[in-house]
């Protein structure tokens, strides 16, 4: 028996025959998914690994969000961020793993598609749980400016001096964006998959993946770019006006 032999052996309580798989649960999570007498096509081993690794994924970024959340409210914008970029880091996954299932080929997928029953996108627990968080994020970031009696255009234009502010308010928008383009991948995906003019396992026609894409969390810190470019815009256009005038 080597010295290192007792090493090997597992201390965590629960099943598997090392610690990793206690810890991990390998047993249960690798359980999760078909086994290949269940399977429709060979392709599903691929649609459910993603939908599940994509749930799994969301569930994380939605529970560092909410952390995220009670560190503005108490003023701590380093963490903040900090968190925000680690979530946003995480979402990059899901929506890079949409691009796998665009491998599944449309007659392939309906093999699959037959056994999905109601299920929906629309149900997803992960997805929700952001839809949930984001507005929250949004109204505990208005607090904060409220609060110290700021605009948005303050923070952007005195953005050395409300650094921790600006910082929360740029990670919030890279997470607005990182919602659009899930939104937009997933809808270029159902498109090439099913066809942009069919309805859906719920009966939602595809189209209204469309509409959805539109809807943004934090429309204020969108538009205050607006304002920032029409005021930089203002001294060309009296410079305009006044030679006009002349
Ligand atoms: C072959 C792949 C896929 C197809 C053809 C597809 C198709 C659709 C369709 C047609 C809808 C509209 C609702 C309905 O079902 O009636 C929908 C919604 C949705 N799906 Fe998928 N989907 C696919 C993969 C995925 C994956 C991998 C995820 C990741 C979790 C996902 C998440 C969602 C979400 C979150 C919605 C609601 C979207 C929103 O609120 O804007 N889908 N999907």
């Amino acid at each position: 028996m080597s010295s290192s032999d007792h090493l090997r052996k597992p201390v965590l309580p629960g099943k598997g025959a090392s610690d990793y798989e206690r810890y991990l649960r390998t047993d249960e999570l690798l359980a999760l998914q078909k086994n290949a007498e269940e399977l429709l096509h060979k392709d599903e081993v691929t649609f459910q690994v993603v939908h599940q690794a994509s749930e799994l994924l969301m569930k994380g970024a939605a529970f560092e969000l909410e952390r995220v959340r009670i560190l503005i409210a108490e003023a701590d914008y380093a963490n903040a961020a900090r968190l925000l970029r680690r979530s946003n880091q995480i979402l990059d996954y899901p929506i890079s793993m949409l691009h796998v299932l665009e491998t599944i080929t449309p007659y392939d997928y309906h093999l699959i598609r037959a056994g999905l029953g109601h299920g929906s996108g629309l149900d997803s627990p992960g997805f929700l749980a952001l839809l949930h968080i984001g507005p929250r994020l949004g109204e505990a970031f208005q607090e904060q400016l409220h609060k110290k009696k700021l605009s948005v255009d303050d923070i952007y234009r005195r953005h050395e001096e409300f650094f921790g502010l600006h910082d929360v308010a740029e990670r919030l928008l890279d997470f607005d964006e990182r919602m659009h383009l899930f939104r937009f991948h997933h809808l270029k995906l159902a498109q090439r998959i099913i066809g942009g003019g069919v309805v859906g396992t719920m009966g939602t026609p595809v189209e209204v993946l469309h509409q959805r894409m539109e809807h943004l969390f934090y429309k204020e810190l969108w538009d205050v770019r607006n304002q920032i470019t029409a005021n930089a815009n203002l001294p060309a256009q009296n410079q305009t006006e006044q030679k006009r005038k002349r």
